[in-house]
């Protein structure tokens, strides 16, 4: 029978679970073998236990859970040739050609890179007596199909990234309890959002929140943005509001590309209205907790749409991403999602919002 491997790899994000849930059970349902690999990358440079044949019950109660449960990283020794040879012989070891990466921009372009060198990698497997010329001819490509995890919402591609709008959740979640206390005192908060290099999370997390103000990395402010924040609070103030609500991404600038963090905004604050803002970093907590209602069915969908992409695949399938487009099920070639995605964060870096935002192309900014 076919062996379909899935790992999740990166950064965890809400919905990674559902993910592998679909992935194991549409797998097992059309008569193939699902393969959890653990530990993201690293459990294929490991081999041994780390690769794990899943039955069904494997997956029993881990939609609602946040995470992943078959455990993520950042593994090191992937991104050398070496650790990428010993993934290749783990996986010939079980059979397996055929993964489904669920993992963010960094996972899927390593993917690209391992599945660019698989087949000399197998050559060379061969030529060091590890594998038999049977399995060299029974695997010349690795078949991968890749899901976007990240909580960023970062992939050029796809309208949402899965974790996304759990992550947000948590935001809104968050300022909704600031505000409450903020009011109390008729005070300032400074919030630090997650985001990395996409504004998605603060954006949408200060129209959802009633923000009154948000940088992100697109957008990078310039001189004189200090009396430009001061006054908006202040007319806010002026009009009633008693509490003032700033969003500032993990990732923003200046257009010098120097980091601008929440207590330089606080001290802008202080210098110009006397007042002594607080801040709040939310941190992690915005890629815990359970995962919401969409990234529980958006996941499902993407995971059973991937095994049925990976199973109609051949040898000399174009690689591919599959994400959301309007609601439906849509396709990417996994290079071009990662160019894409690269040329993007080139723009972040220039301080140029409009190129990045046109280029991104989600429907959410359109
Ligand atoms: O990519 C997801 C993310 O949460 C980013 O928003 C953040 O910059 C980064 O991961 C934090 O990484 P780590 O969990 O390794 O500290």
């Amino acid at each position: 029978a076919m062996r379909i491997g899935v790992l999740t790899s990166g950064g965890d994000a809400q919905g990674m679970n559902a993910a592998v849930r679909a992935v194991a059970r549409t797998t097992l349902a059309r008569g193939a073998v699902p393969y959890a690999i653990r530990e993201g990358w690293e459990g294929a440079v490991q081999g041994g236990d780390y690769i794990q044949e899943l039955a069904w019950s494997d997956v029993s109660g881990i939609l609602a859970e946040g995470g992943t449960v078959i455990g993520t990283a950042r593994s090191v020794e992937f991104r050398e040739w070496s650790g990428m040879h010993k993934a290749a012989l783990h996986l010939l070891e079980r059979g397996i050609d055929r993964l489904v990466v669920i993992g963010g921009d960094g996972s899927l372009a390593g993917t690209d890179e391992f599945r660019e060198g698989w087949a000399a990698h197998v050559a060379q497997l061969l030529e060091e007596g590890a594998i038999s010329q049977q399995v060299a001819d029974a695997h010349p490509s690795l078949i991968v199909v890749g899901l976007v995890g990240s909580i960023d919402n970062d992939l050029v591609g796809t309208d949402m990234t899965i974790g996304a709008d759990t992550a947000l959740h948590r935001i809104v979640d968050a300022l909704d309890q600031i505000t409450s206390t903020a009011a109390s005192h008729q005070r300032t908060f400074i919030v630090e959002v997650m985001g990395r290099h996409c504004g998605y999370l603060p954006l949408m997390g200060a129209v959802a929140g009633g923000a009154d103000y948000v940088f992100t990395p697109e957008n990078p402010v310039g001189p004189g943005w200090e009396d430009d924040l001061c006054e908006k609070l202040r007319r806010g103030r002026a009009a009633g509001r008693r509490e003032s609500m700033i969003l500032v991404a993990e990732g923003a600038t200046d257009q010098t590309g120097a980091h601008l963090g929440a207590p330089q905004i606080a001290e802008a604050i202080r210098e110009r209205t006397g007042e002594d803002a607080r801040i709040t970093i939310l941190g992690h907590v915005q890629r815990g907790g359970t995962p919401s209602a969409y990234d529980r069915w958006m996941s499902t969908l993407l995971g059973y749409a991937a095994v049925q992409e990976i199973t109609q695949a051949g040898h000399d399938s174009e690689p591919v991403v599959l994400g959301v487009r309007n609601n439906r099920v849509t396709r990417i070639p996994l290079m071009k999602a990662v160019r894409d995605t690269r040329a993007v964060k080139g723009y972040v870096a220039d301080g140029d919002y409009r190129a990045a935002m046109a280029a991104r192309g989600t429907s959410f900014t359109t």
